[in-house]
């Protein structure tokens, strides 16, 4: 079966692009990577040439997920298979595929209405290392994609179909939260290479679609030294530093200037599917990933 290799780029819509600039290159340490003549502003964090683009628009959410494939004959074989699975596809024109520096691409919507585009080929630029605007030591992407989006979903059924059976994403395990209600509430978490995740789904009416999307630091350090920029900088820290039981990320979360987080993280454990068992977990970390506010409110 012909599968999605990773999250190669994620379009964002944001009511603030200026702040948004200065919050990605300055706090998270993303390279401005030029903006198009209708003012989408592009961010890297490797050599591919971008893996964000920012809209400036209402909604403060995704406004695109990509998924690459592996190359042009895969990208069909996907394009038919989700058309058999009653999914509507359509074919980006060349001009589209040039602005999103790819050589080809589909796009359709998600089960709950979240755009996705499936695209082959994208602009590397192996020949213009990435350069952090601060003084760290990089990202993990490149073949493992761009890191982990989160998403609250309207049907959990019909989008595990979709991600699963569809874009051909595959379990990595699964998180019950407790969050209230008389049962727990299911997260899955789903992978399309060796990334433990590069998705993951809750059924949850939420605000926004995009919970978080996850930056994975290359070395531990620039993890504090980011923690420590978001508390100069009044950045609202939203989960304080801890470990993920999953997927075992040393991570923190922070609020974006468009009110969704960004995990900010390191390490993980990574997925060779011929060995890989999923599993449940009760908790969603081993130790800290605490709420500073309650944290306060235990002080006070
Ligand atoms: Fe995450």
């Amino acid at each position: 079966m012909e599968r999605v290799t990773q999250l190669g780029y994620l379009g964002l819509e944001v009511s603030d692009l200026a702040r948004w600039e200065k919050f990605a290159t300055e706090l998270l340490g993303l390279e401005h990577a030029g903006t198009d003549a209708d003012g989408t502003l592009y961010l890297r964090m490797d050599e591919h040439h971008h893996r964000f683009a920012l809209r400036q628009g209402p909604r403060d959410d995704i406004a695109v997920a990509g998924w690459q494939a592996r190359n042009e004959s895969e990208l069909r074989a996907i394009a038919e298979r989700l058309d058999a699975q009653g999914t509507a596809v359509t074919w980006g024109d060349a001009r589209e595929a040039r602005q999103r520096r790819v050589a080809g691409f589909i796009r359709l919507s998600d089960p709950n209405g979240i755009a996705i585009e499936v695209y082959c080929g994208p602009l590397v630029q192996t020949d213009r290392p990435f350069r952090s605007p601060r003084d760290i030591a990089g990202f993990e992407a490149s073949a493992l994609g761009l890191g982990h989006i989160v998403l609250a979903v309207d049907d959990y059924d019909a989008s595990m179909r979709f991600y699963r059976d569809g874009l051909g994403l595959r379990i990595s395990d699964y998180i019950d939260l407790d969050m209230g209600g008389a049962e727990a509430t299911r997260a899955a978490f789903l992978h399309c290479g060796p990334r433990h995740h590069s998705l993951a789904m809750v059924q949850v009416s939420a605000p926004k679609r995009l919970h978080h999307f996850m930056l994975q630091a290359r070395q531990l350090r620039d993890v504090g030294s980011t923690f420590d920029r978001c508390r100069d900088e009044a950045v609202p820290i939203t989960m304080e530093l801890g470990c993920h039981t999953n997927d075992r990320m040393v991570s923190f979360y922070a609020q974006t200037p468009s009110g969704f987080h960004v995990e900010y993280g390191h390490g993980g454990v990574e997925i060779d599917d011929d060995t890989w068992q999923v599993e449940t977990y009760q908790a969603a970390s081993t130790w800290g990933h605490r709420s500073p506010a309650v944290h306060a409110a235990a002080a006070a």
